[in-house]
């Protein structure tokens, strides 16, 4: 049983809510900081609605240390451009 249950968990968390079902890859590992929702009194920016060429832009700097942050410039070093473009377009297109 044990057996048969990690793999079914792993399924169900790779498969992601179906509300995400066209968010691009790593983008739940974004919008547990960057809520979908205003949250009030946040240091957290929002990001949704803001335009792809500037979350984009934001991305490469964190990752490059160009642009100094807390913990964005360790969470950026994990995508490459393309992954960078596919977030930056599908928070872009997110209702802000
Ligand atoms: C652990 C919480 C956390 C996670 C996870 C996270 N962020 Fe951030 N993000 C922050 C914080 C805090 C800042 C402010 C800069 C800093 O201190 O790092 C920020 C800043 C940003 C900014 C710049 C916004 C601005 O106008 O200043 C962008 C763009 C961004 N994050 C995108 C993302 C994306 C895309 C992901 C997923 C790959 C992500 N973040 C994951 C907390 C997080």
């Amino acid at each position: 049983m044990g057996r048969l249950l990690l793999p079914a968990l792993v399924a169900l968390l790779l498969a992601g809510p179906a509300r995400a079902a066209d968010a691009p890859p790593g983008a739940s590992s974004c919008t547990g900081c960057h809520a979908a929702s205003r949250v009030p009194d946040s240091t957290i920016p929002r990001i949704a609605g803001r335009s792809a060429a500037d979350i984009a832009k934001a991305l490469r700097e964190y990752r490059s240390g160009a642009w100094t942050s807390s913990i964005m410039g360790r969470i950026a070093k994990g995508f490459d451009d393309q992954q960078i473009d596919a977030l930056a377009a599908w928070f872009s297109s997110q209702p802000e």
